[in-house]
């Protein structure tokens, strides 16, 4: 049984993206003939929708489906079931889930998504001017060579980086210029909607900064949307609109990131904020809790709440039915029916 789908308040401006119980299990094949032994469960039902020019925080600990998500929307990961709504050119929400490569490329221009190492995103073998106008010779092919170089130099530019640099190779640059590299190939095609998945992780802590606050300048310039990925809620809360934690596969809490920061309703979340560090060290976050145990592995999932093996206030119900997200306070949702 899957988590159920999540209503996120409605104002006034329309969505850019509807996920609805999105879920994308990988078989796993094992034996002599390779016959389906099980399956990972990496996405079991999310669901979320986003607005125009909005950073939609997302963490949670390593396995829990965060990469899997940002891939599915992409289309480099397969939809078991559910439904991604994305705008076509013309405003119309089309369901672009497991769309083929040419059903899907209208739309490709303008979902991209930057990748947590920025040492293996990057063909070593090709010049920054290839990687960055790579995909401008699959969406705009009809661009001349001349207008393609000068387009290149203006989104290197834009990233901070130099115009003469196009002609160089990507071992001749750092971590975070790796990443501004990475970031001018996603700007390439005017996109509107950008999976940034943990983009700053790989880097030093005195870059971070720098990247964090150029994709804050980015999106400012170009109006963009941004689900941003990360293990580490110190790096989302300050960019972030709105923070969704996620659990073995589930959205377990979703809200305003002051609301998930301050106010942790799932008692995961609480468990994840109490770690987290606050940029005062004077101040605390109150009595730090401790999870006993690991995640469970998303190929035996526990039945019901896939929390309840680690959850301090589990109770046997627990296990009888996987807990829909319900909108606690205005705007803030937690699956959990105990908080
Ligand atoms: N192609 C695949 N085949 C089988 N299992 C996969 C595949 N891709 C991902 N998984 C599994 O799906 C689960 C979710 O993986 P995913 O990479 O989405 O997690 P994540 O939240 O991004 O983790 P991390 O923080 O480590 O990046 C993991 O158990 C992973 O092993
Ligand atoms: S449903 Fe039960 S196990 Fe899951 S978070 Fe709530 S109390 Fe804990
Ligand atoms: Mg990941």
């Amino acid at each position: 049984m899957s988590q159920k789908t999540a209503v996120t308040p409605d104002t006034d401006r329309k969505h850019i993206l509807e996920v609805s119980d999105l879920k994308v299990h990988f078989p796993i094949h094992g034996g002599l003939l390779l016959k389906q032994t099980g399956e990972v469960k990496a996405v079991d039902g999310v669901s979320f929708s986003m607005k125009p020019g909005e950073t939609l925080g997302m963490v949670g600990e390593s396995g829990c489906g965060k990469t899997t998500i940002g891939k599915a929307l992409i289309n480099l990961a397969p939809v078991t079931a559910g439904s991604i709504m994305f705008p076509g050119k013309d405003g119309t929400m089309t369901n672009i889930a497991g769309l083929n490569r040419s059903a899907m490329r209208p739309f490709r221009s303008r979902i991209q998504m930057v990748f947590q190492d920025p040492y293996s995103s990057l063909n070593p073998r090709m010049s920054v001017e290839a990687i960055v106008s790579e995909p401008l010779d699959i969406h705009l092919p009809e661009l001349g060579r001349k207008e393609k170089r000068e387009k290149v130099g203006w989104l290197l530019e834009k990233v901070g980086l130099r115009a003469a640099y196009a002609s160089r190779y990507p071992h001749e640059f750092s971590g975070g210029q790796r990443q501004r590299i990475g970031l001018a190939r996603a700007l390439a095609t005017n996109p509107a909607f950008i999976i940034a998945d943990e983009p700053v992780s790989a880097l030093d802590v005195s870059i971070q900064a720098q990247i964090i606050n150029l994709l804050q300048a980015l999106q400012d310039e170009f109006n963009l949307t941004y689900l941003f990925i990360a293990h580490d809620l110190s790096v989302v809360e300050h960019i972030s609109d709105r923070i969704a934690v996620m659990y073995l596969g589930n959205m377990v809490e979703l809200g305003t990131s002051g609301d998930v920061n301050r106010r942790p309703l799932h008692p995961y979340s609480r468990a994840l904020m109490s770690a987290a560090p606050l940029p005062d060290p004077h101040k605390t976050r109150g009595e730090r809790i401790i999870l006993k145990g690991d995640v469970p592995s998303p190929l035996a999932k526990p039945s019901g709440c896939g929390f309840r093996t680690r959850c301090p206030i589990a109770r046997p119900e627990c296990a009888d039915r996987v807990p829909e997200l319900q909108e606690k306070a205005p705007g803030h949702f937690a699956a959990c029916p105990y908080v």
